[in-house]
């Protein structure tokens, strides 16, 4: 098959996938010309994106952990190919070699503004209740680059959103997601994929 120049990127999933869908959404919009979607990987057989996936005709590959699970994702990641790689709601721990061989080329999509709230043991809804009992005014979402430490490699893209007196976990969840993490994670893939594809991937 002949490239037609676009950057092919693999996003990895556990769970329901809006992170990805907006991807899906932002590549069919034509807002990530430098972007193809040319892989979903969930470590999940029942990981809710994978329908998503199949729906926008987009190859998955379901990579469960167990023994020679970082040589099964290596694999998959050069059966198809793939250049970067975003982590959309994926809840494992990526392999040293895989990190090291994609270095400044992973992305992740933590859902507060790091380093509030962030590294082991922050994700999904406890970043939120986190959120709240703390009584923080202003949360958001990150885009940073992965590194062999959880949320801690270097910051490419926030958004601020704000929190309401009557915000619970989940109503500042949706609103995280809709109004900040749909938003910059499209964006940022974009202007990795851009700069990968101009050889300055240092640049970020
Ligand atoms: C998002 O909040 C993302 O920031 C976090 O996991 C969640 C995944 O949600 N890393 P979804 O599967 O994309 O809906």
């Amino acid at each position: 098959m002949v490239s037609d120049g676009r950057v092919r990127t693999a996003v990895f999933i556990s769970g329901g996938g809006t992170n990805l869908q907006a991807l899906i959404d932002a590549s069919a919009q034509g807002t990530m010309p430098s972007v193809e979607l040319s892989l979903v990987v969930s470590d999940r057989p029942n990981a809710g994106g994978l329908a998503r996936a199949e729906e926008a005709g987009i190859p998955s590959a379901v990579v469960v952990p167990g023994e020679g699970f970082n040589a099964r994702l290596a694999e998959a990641l050069t059966a198809h190919r793939i250049e970067i790689i975003v982590l959309a709601g994926y809840l494992r721990h990526i392999p040293n070699g895989i990190v090291t061989r994609f270095a400044g080329r992973i992305l992740n999509v933590h859902p507060s503004l790091l380093p509030a709230f962030g590294g082991k043991g922050w994700y999904g809804l406890k970043v939120h209740r986190g959120v709240l009992e703390r009584g923080v005014k202003i949360t958001g979402a990150t885009v940073h680059v992965v590194t062999e430490d959880f949320d801690e490699g270097p910051i490419v893209a926030q958004k601020a959103v704000e929190v309401r007196p009557d915000d619970t976990p989940e109503t500042l969840q949706e609103r995280v997601k809709v109004t900040a993490e749909w938003q910059i994670l499209p964006q940022a893939t974009q202007d990795l994929a851009r700069a990968v594809r101009a050889g300055r991937k240092d640049t970020l």
